[in-house]
């Protein structure tokens, strides 16, 4: 008897030492330290060293590496010429994979400094587009910035905040690794063939498009837009489900309790909106949040890290089809971690499949059949 793992459902590919999830708790952690303290006291710059490295650097240490951060951030004049010969409707998402191949095409390498050039490029990348479709010029990055604050400053041209930087910065660590999800997965098969680090995060960026992983934080916020009044918030939930749709941002195949990337995100949601233009948004989703709790909760059906992401991406000034480029700016640390850590130990994934038709048909000529 041969058993079908779908989804390949708790089905283990490696052991790792780089992201553990307590499904059951709604408890996640980096190389042993709680994304509650890292969101609270770390940085981009810090956290993305400690998945890389596995450990927390020390100052010198996070000198060097945030300097080659910032250094790296300038892509190849090719590059910025090929976005803006793009027409300026396309998926967000395409363009990033196409640019990310782009770039793999011009080096191909995966020392450490090609890894750091791609984390630190691709924010550049989706501010460059991002300005090009609005109809602007892109902003060159500054040296002189922190990650997230660089990454807003060539969204709009002008410093953000401390708490937009802030906002940012605390988001892109939310996301940054998450175990073998889809796309952790997709880029591990192609590294594990010993194709180029490009090519798998290619992968990566292809699978994480999709709606039901990456995408869904733009569907959370459709929904929260189309439902318009906080007051019809839980009719629209009662409608949806009654149609048999599925409610965008909650669910996770691992979490069967509240992601813990939402409750902190949840916080950062109210902060950024709190008398803004966005704050009916804000009590929206907490409305909607409560409604599809009341009745999914039963399920093990809680927010998922996407529930919460669009607002704050939206507050601070980004479209709502750039949000799963925002999330890949943070998961490419993730994948590369990942991927490094298979490496280690490659063997190429070849799983099987269950052959369910015929055997032994006759050939027969094009005229005959
Ligand atoms: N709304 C309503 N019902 C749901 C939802 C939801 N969001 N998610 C799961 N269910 C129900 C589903 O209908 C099924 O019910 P039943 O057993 O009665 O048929 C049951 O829960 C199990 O669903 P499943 O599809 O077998 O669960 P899964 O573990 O394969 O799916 C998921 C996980 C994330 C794909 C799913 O929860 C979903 O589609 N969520 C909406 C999309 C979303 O928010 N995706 C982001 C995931 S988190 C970030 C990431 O990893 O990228």
């Amino acid at each position: 008897m041969v058993e079908i793992k779908k989804g390949l459902e708790d089905v283990y590919v490696k052991e790792t030492e780089i992201t553990y999830i307590d499904g059951q708790l709604g408890r996640l952690y980096y190389r042993g330290y709680s994304i509650f303290d890292l969101a609270e006291f770390s940085s981009f710059e810090e956290t993305s060293y400690l998945l890389l490295y596995g450990t927390l650097p020390t100052k010198n240490e996070l000198e060097d590496y945030s300097n080659k951060l910032r250094k790296y951030r300038t892509i190849p004049d090719n590059l910025e010429t090929f976005l803006k010969s793009l027409p300026t409707n396309l998926n967000p998402m395409d363009v990033l994979r196409t640019s990310v191949s782009y770039l793999g095409m011009l080096e191909r390498g995966n020392d450490p400094d090609t890894q750091i050039r791609i984390i630190a490029s691709i924010p550049t990348i989706i501010a460059y587009y991002h300005r090009i479709t609005d109809g602007l010029e892109p902003v060159e990055p500054s040296e002189e910035l922190g990650h997230a604050e660089n990454f807003l400053y060539m969204l709009k041209g002008k410093r953000p905040t401390k708490e937009e930087a802030n906002a940012l910065d605390k988001a892109l660590i939310l996301h940054m690794d998450h175990e073998m999800n889809a796309s952790t997965f997709a880029a591990i098969v192609v590294a594990s063939t010993l194709s180029d680090l490009y090519s798998a995060l290619v992968a990566g960026i292809a699978a994480l498009k999709g709606p039901l992983h990456g995408g869904a934080n733009y569907e959370a916020l459709k929904m929260f837009m189309e439902v318009g009044d906080p007051n019809k918030a839980e009719e629209y939930v009662i409608e949806r489900l009654k149609a048999g749709k599925r409610i965008m941002g909650f669910g996770h195949r691992i979490y069967r309790t509240y992601d813990p990337r939402a409750r902190v995100l949840k916080n950062i949601a109210r902060e950024i909106t709190k008398n803004t233009q966005y704050e009916t948004l804000y009590e929206i989703a907490e409305r909607i949040e409560q409604a599809a709790i009341k009745l999914l909760s039963g399920k093990g059906i809680y927010p998922n890290v996407d529930f919460y992401s669009g607002i704050v991406f939206y507050a601070l000034g980004f479209r709502p089809e750039f949000f799963p480029t925002l999330f890949a700016s943070a998961r490419v640390v993730g994948w590369i971690a990942q991927v490094n850590e298979y490496l280690k130990e490659n063997r190429i994934i070849r799983p099987k499949a269950l052959y369910k038709g015929e055997v032994g048909k006759p050939y027969k000529p094009i005229d005959e059949r």
